[in-house]
């Protein structure tokens, strides 16, 4: 284990019913970003993301296809690693609830649970929404189909699909004995759950009373069984939880699965969206305090990414179940996975709901990849390689102490853009970058190097505005890095500077004065050629 701080960052599992799309990669950029910056900002990363692979919805999935549950999910695992390479996402763990070490864990948990004394025996009888996974109560139930104008028509509260009605003996954890000790911790950590109008709902969801949960399920089998009762299989929401912890060697015994536990238990982020706030922010705390486990630091929690329903004209969210999503295939072709990942990580507001739109795509690559930053690299790169024989300036010793518009902008940036990435604010970290982007371009047209060029007695004067040009790129390239990687490496590259790929010490980069003196500068084909835009 290093001597750094750990940064344990986590996306859902993702259930195996349908391939990813959009909406699934989204939030598994978002965590990838996150964990890119945090080990370029010196902590010791563990990020994970995986695949949830019982409950009932994923059964029928597998039966639909003719295959057993083991079998589907196996045939779709790789659509999802598959998609995790394509779009450069760095986890360092991929965890299946089918494994080993979660049905250790799982069933290690009921054991805890049980010795909790807040686990009883009972029977269940209420609604089930397939989709999600959840319990519902008749009350419930009502309002909402009284709200909705769909009385008698038993339609999920939450994504207006069909329920179930469920009637089986079940074991039950007593979430509604937490209420206050939830309350205490968001009154005591404000942190816990973010953006904060996300813990204003949940505040007030708790305020409103708990219900006792239905833990096990015993009219259906696809789930890890619980150890002291046959014909129980644990309910997928509490299997899929603890994955977080067996990740991280929760329940085994050896001596270095207990060193790992102490070192990254708890987590510092659960990234998910709000269609699971409840699942982290109410009930997997309420677990954790049962069986007395440290809670994890913050959960961060995001919108949806919406498509227009045709019929209905309305705005919903995108999902592997409503058959409406989008195939990153198709951004991948417009945009390449780097504009892809730009594109989703800067223009959307990470805590709202956010539509969908080509066009808008196309606007930003155009604007912030292809005319700002693509071409500002092409053209310093280009002028340092024609006026200094191939070559960045040979930099004279006090070069980076001299005072300079682009060496102001870059002050402090760091610090700027720390700050907001450490929010998740990542168009606000975007637009620290931008501004010495921006600067940089309008210096190209203020000190209009080609006229300088000619001019033998300016000498001094050139290598001072192609050596502040290209001392941008680099710090820009370092910053731009968690959204862009492979691009920041290859300006990076392009400048020689490949020793400084995947910093660790991303403050100390951003120091003014980085640059390498004489060194070879490749100009190399555009970053991002301009799209041509059509109207859709
Ligand atoms: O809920 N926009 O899995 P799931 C943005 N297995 N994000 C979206 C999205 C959209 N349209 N659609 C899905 C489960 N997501 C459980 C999780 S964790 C212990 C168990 C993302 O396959 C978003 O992050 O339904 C959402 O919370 C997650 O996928 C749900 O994925
Ligand atoms: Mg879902």
């Amino acid at each position: 284990m290093a001597d750094k701080p750990s940064y344990f960052i986590t996306t859902p599992i993702y259930y195996v019913n349908a391939a990813p799309h959009l909406g699934t990669a989204y939030c598994t950029i978002l965590a990838d970003v996150q964990a890119r910056f945090r080990r370029a900002a010196g902590y010791d990363v563990k990020f994970l993301t995986g695949m949830d692979e019982h409950g009932e919805k994923v059964a029928e999935a597998a039966a639909t296809h003719d295959m057993t549950p083991q079998e589907w999910c196996d045939s779709q695992a790789p659509l999802f690693t598959n998609l995790w390479d394509t779009l450069e996402i760095s986890n360092d763990d991929f965890i299946r609830t089918t494994e080993a070490r979660q049905h250790h864990a799982v069933q290690y948990l009921w054991e805890r649970m049980r010795e909790s004394g807040y686990l009883y025996k009972g029977s269940y009888d209420g609604w089930y929404c397939v989709p999600e996974e959840t319990y519902f109560t008749e009350t419930q139930v009502e309002k909402a189909d009284e709200e909705r104008g769909t009385k008698g028509e038993h339609l999920c509260p939450d994504c207006g699909r069909p329920l179930e009605r469920v009637q089986e003996e079940s074991w039950f954890f007593k979430l509604s004995a937490f209420q206050d000790r939830l309350l205490k911790l968001y009154e005591e950590h404000p942190e816990f759950v973010q953006p904060t109008f996300r813990m204003n709902e949940v505040r007030s969801f708790v305020s409103g009373g708990l219900q006792d949960l239905s833990v096990s399920r015993t009219t259906f089998d696809w789930g890890i069984p619980v150890p002291f009762d046959d014909g129980h299989v644990t309910y997928v929401w509490f299997d899929a939880l603890l994955n977080y912890m067996t990740a991280v060697g929760y329940s085994c015994d050896d001596e270095a699965s207990r060193k790992e536990f102490a070192y990254r238990w708890p987590a510092q982020c659960h990234v998910v969206g709000k269609d699971i706030i409840r699942f982290h922010c109410v009930i997997w705390p309420a677990m954790l305090m049962a069986i007395q486990e440290a809670l994890p630091e913050s959960v961060f929690v995001h919108g949806f990414l919406t498509v227009r329903n045709a019929e209905t004209g309305k705005a919903e969210k995108m999902s592997k179940s409503r058959g409406n999503a989008i195939a990153p295939q198709d951004v991948i072709d417009l945009l390449g996975v780097e504009g892809y990942r730009y594109y989703f990580m800067i223009d959307v507001t990470h805590g709202e709901d956010s539509a969908i739109s080509f066009e808008r795509m196309e606007q930003v690559y155009n604007a912030d990849l292809a005319n700002s930053w693509g071409n500002l690299v092409s053209r310093s790169l280009n002028m340092s390689a024609k006026y200094f024989d191939g070559k960045t300036p040979v930099l004279p010793e006090d070069w980076a102490e001299k005072d300079g518009v682009l060496k102001r902008v870059a002050e402090g940036m760091y610090a700027r853009y720390a700050e907001r990435m450490e929010a998740f604010d990542y168009a606000g970290a975007k637009d620290v970058v931008m501004e010495l982007i921006h600067a940089a371009n309008h210096y190209i047209e203020d000190s209009a190097p080609w006229a300088v060029a000619k001019d033998p007695e300016r000498a001094g004067e050139l290598v001072e505005i192609i050596s502040s040009l290209l001392e941008s790129i680099r710090i820009s390239a370092h910053l731009l890095a968690p959204f862009m990687p492979t691009t920041s490496a290859e300006v990076l590259r392009r400048m020689s500077l490949e020793q400084e790929v995947d910093t660790e010490d991303l403050a100390a980069q951003c120091v003014w004065g980085g640059l390498a003196s004489g060194v070879a500068v490749t100009k190399g084909e555009a970053l991002f050629p301009r799209l041509a835009t059509e109207k859709r």
